[in-house]
């Protein structure tokens, strides 16, 4: 029976039964996580075999006869970049290989353009006065966390099925040149897994700023992360460049949930003009990264069909924790009418939506009972979700039992407080 249709007496009774199986609960002094999306042991064991794939001074090698282990090629190796070129289906030549942090290169990204401004642009964005930056929401806590720290004013954009509100977008850009960009997951968002439609890539290919120096930050995290077979979404740098919107955009991904997450590799696709500019100030800031770790991953998966199998490894230890905290929703949460949630066919979370009010209470309550979830806030700017509820579900990192327990203690945490609130209407 929904909440929604319990009489006061009916509520009561729920909450006394729940309040018990809560107290238990203290008791078992558990210690669950499910608050970062990290790949788990076994994701990361599947590709061990790449670290030996570098065992002589022969190995070292380019194609192009680069010694890998000498200072050089700040753009990364040739290989890494056709490797990266090919699985964002781009040119080589619009592409940089970087370290093992995609999060990276965006911040850099935005502290060259607060410092020295982006092609097209006439004054460095720190030069310009208060500067604003459209955020899609819920979304990605660390990406908002670069633009609180730089003094980038962030507004809400609400998420739709098929991506962000564009017409809110469009609007926005149009009217106000101090918005300099946009935050976009365009596959597998995170936190709610959602796939931007092609006909909201070519919203954003033909957005017509009136910032010239406007940049859409394409943050391409989950550009395989299937779960369930291969979905596309359409190509944004080349619909950018067809429609004279080529710097626009700017693209990042990584292996870091394909290789390793600590020790994979990161890239930036975009024009030859953002490229070439991003070269320039990479050759002061470094004499180039990791090119070993170039070298290995280009060995050990060779090319975008070797990802995309590996890949499909990673979707088989995945499946089954994402369908274990969807099954527990559907169990405990469906009959009871009282949340939403997001059906990921890929990447890494799940967004779970509850009565509005609750969300901060329900993190406590399931952090006193021994699990962590992300906090209550994290998935908006400045830690503020306007109406107290979502919360994001990271199920890849606890085994199946450990996920199982705690999602179940999640879901209890979440009846709590919908009866808690429709006690106190
Ligand atoms: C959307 C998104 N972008 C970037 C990252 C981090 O990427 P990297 O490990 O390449 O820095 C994450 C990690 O959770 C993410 O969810």
């Amino acid at each position: 029976m929904f909440y929604s249709q319990m009489n006061k007496e009916q509520l009561l009774n729920e909450k006394k039964s729940l309040d018990k199986q809560y107290a238990e609960l203290l008791k078992k002094e558990l210690k669950l996580d499910m608050s970062r999306g990290k790949p788990d042991t076994a994701q990361l064991d599947l590709s061990t075999d790449l670290l030996a794939v570098i065992k002589t001074e022969k190995d070292c090698y380019t194609e192009k006869g680069v010694d890998v282990r000498n200072y050089g090629v700040v753009d990364g190796i040739s290989e890494a970049k056709k490797l990266f070129a090919e699985l964002l289906d781009v040119n080589e030549d619009n592409v940089i290989v970087g370290g093992c942090s995609s999060l990276n290169i965006m911040y850099d990204e935005i502290t060259r353009a607060m410092m020295f401004g982006v092609v097209g642009g006439k004054k460095p964005w720190g030069a310009q006065g208060k500067i604003k930056f459209l955020c899609p929401v819920p979304g990605y806590d660390r990406h908002f966390a670069i633009c609180e720290l730089m003094g980038i004013e962030m507004i809400n954009i609400p998420m739709k099925k098929d991506g962000p509100d564009m017409d809110m977008v469009e609007r926005l850009v149009s009217e106000d040149d101090s918005i300099k960009g946009i935050w976009c997951v365009p596959k597998y968002s995170n936190p709610d897994g959602c796939v931007y439609s092609d006909k909201t890539v070519m919203r954003f290919a033909f957005l017509k700023p009136k910032a010239p120096d406007f940049r859409i930050f394409w943050d391409n995290a989950y550009a395989v992360h299937d779960l369930y077979g291969e979905i596309k979404i359409a190509n944004l740098l080349k619909s950018a460049a067809e429609n004279g919107n080529e710097n626009m955009p700017l693209i990042f991904t990584s292996t870091s949930k394909i290789s390793f997450a600590g020790a994979g590799l990161s890239a930036m696709a975009a024009s030859k003009a953002n490229i070439e500019k991003t070269k320039k100030s990479l050759g002061i800031q470094t004499i180039g990264f990791d090119k070993i770790n170039q070298l290995r991953h280009v060995k050990y998966f060779k090319n975008a069909d070797g990802i995309r199998e590996h890949m499909k490894k990673h979707a088989a230890l995945l499946r089954p924790k994402f369908e274990t905290v969807l099954n527990a929703f559907n169990t405990h949460l469906k009959p009871l009418g009282i949340s939403e949630w997001s059906e990921p066919k890929g990447g890494y979370f799940i967004s779970l939506s509850i009565t509005a009010g609750s969300a901060k209470r329900v993190y406590q309550l399931a952090k006193d009972a021994g699990v962590t979830l992300t906090p209550a806030g994290a998935p908006f700017p400045y830690g503020i979700d306007p109406e107290d509820k979502i919360l994001r579900i990271a199920p890849s990192y606890p085994t199946i039992p450990e996920l199982s327990a705690a999602v179940d203690i999640l879901c209890l945490c979440v009846k709590m407080s919908a009866v808690e609130s429709y006690l106190n209407k």
